[in-house]
């Protein structure tokens, strides 16, 4: 329904001609600094039609900067923002073919839900019959036909976040600019807006850039990852790509939790402290062997894996879906395991060990 009446708007901008192949927007070296304080180092990126890209990182690192740049709320220190083969820099955000839902939902308390929903195409000054229509599509779209009258006081989060989605989706934009909008939400309620978004994303076709602090919401959500530490873009990648091949420490130790193993890599091999040497491209010197906790084996398992070392347990948690270990290397180093079985105990001697397919090497 509503992507039928998408196709069949004459000015969508969702489906104007674009030249073949070339991305929705593309980043060049967009920087920015507030006086002096570099919150965006220059980065380059680009987001494909009918992404779902997520921003990740923590507090602070520039992901709210950023998005406020794609969305003509910032004006880049430095750098070309283009959308759809148009240089879009020095465009205000009403100029832009984006749309942007904030933090606080800004929903106007004075308006009905269905007066919230149209108000940009009021102020648009798109025909009285075809705002109504629109906003029935939306109010359908986000399932909210039992509080449309209402005031969005008389809401909880959860609704008023629906709205704030309407009233930007309403407007066709080509790409939804998403800033921590469940952040106000419990858990229970952020999951079952994480299933609304995909949802949504699908009946639209849409491209949604989508900023949060949470790695699992990202994951849950994204086709694609962008992760950011201190004003730089440090890896964009599928949320597999991220998470089993890891760009550097911080976004191996960012995204899920990572044991280390310290190495040193001579002439593309790196020497593991069993003596065991593995082949690894890259500049000599100090690294570190990354291994998910999930991906090592203990005891009999170990023996037969590609890497196998030997230790003892220090500490044993019961974790409900798995146990976690402790365990000390012969060679110092503690070593975190969860594993489905937990008959070891603290004091017990065992290998323990990984698969080459599961280990990844980065510069320490
Ligand atoms: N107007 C401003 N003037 C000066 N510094 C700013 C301004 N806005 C943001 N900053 C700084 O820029 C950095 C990035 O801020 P930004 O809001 O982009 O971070 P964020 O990743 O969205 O963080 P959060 O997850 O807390 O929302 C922070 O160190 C912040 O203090
Ligand atoms: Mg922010």
């Amino acid at each position: 329904m509503l992507q039928r009446a998408i196709d069949s708007s004459p000015h969508s901008p969702i489906t104007d001609a674009v030249p073949a192949g070339a991305p929705l927007v593309r980043l060049t070296g967009v920087a920015k600094d507030y006086n002096g304080f570099q919150a965006v180092h220059p980065l380059d990126m680009t987001i494909e039609r009918g992404d779902f890209v997520s921003i990740l990182g923590p507090s602070g690192c520039g992901k709210t900067t950023l998005l406020r740049m794609l969305g003509g709320f910032i004006t880049p220190s430095q750098g070309r923002i283009e959308v759809d083969g148009v240089d879009v820099t020095a465009l205000p955000p009403e100029k832009r073919a984006t749309n942007m839902v904030f933090q606080g939902y800004g929903l106007f308390p004075h308006m009905s839900v269905r007066q919230n929903i149209g108000y940009g195409l009021r102020l648009a000054r798109t025909p009285a019959r075809e705002v109504a229509e629109r906003v029935e599509e939306m109010v359908d779209l986000v399932q909210l036909g039992a509080f449309a009258e209402r005031a969005p006081t008389a809401l909880s989060g959860g609704q008023q976040q629906r709205v704030a989605l309407a009233r930007a989706l309403i407007m066709r934009p080509k790409v939804l600019l998403l800033d921590e909008p469940f952040a106000a939400l419990d858990l229970k309620l952020r999951k079952a807006m994480q299933d609304e978004m995909r949802r949504l994303h699908d009946a639209i076709g849409g491209t949604f850039v989508f900023v949060t602090h949470d790695q699992t919401e990202a994951m849950a959500l994204a086709n694609r990852i962008a992760v950011m530490e201190g004003g730089h873009l440090r890896q964009l990648g599928t949320a597999e790509e991220i998470y089993l091949h890891p760009a550097n420490h911080f976004v191996s130790a960012f995204v899920g939790e990572a044991n280390f193993v310290r190495a040193m890599r001579r002439n593309g091999r790196v020497a593991l402290s069993n003596g065991l040497t593995v082949v690894s491209p890259g500049e000599d010197g100090d690294v570190e062997i990354g291994v998910r906790p999930e991906r090592l084996m203990i005891g009999a398992p170990a023996e037969g894996a590609d890497v196998c070392l030997r230790g003892s347990v220090t500490e044993r948690l019961f974790l409900g879906a798995h146990v976690q270990y402790r365990v000390l290397t012969e060679s110092g180093e503690t070593l975190v395991a969860n594993a489905l079985e937990g008959h070891f105990s603290p004091g017990d001697s065992l290998r323990i060990g990984w698969n080459l397919a599961d280990q990844w090497v980065v510069a320490s």
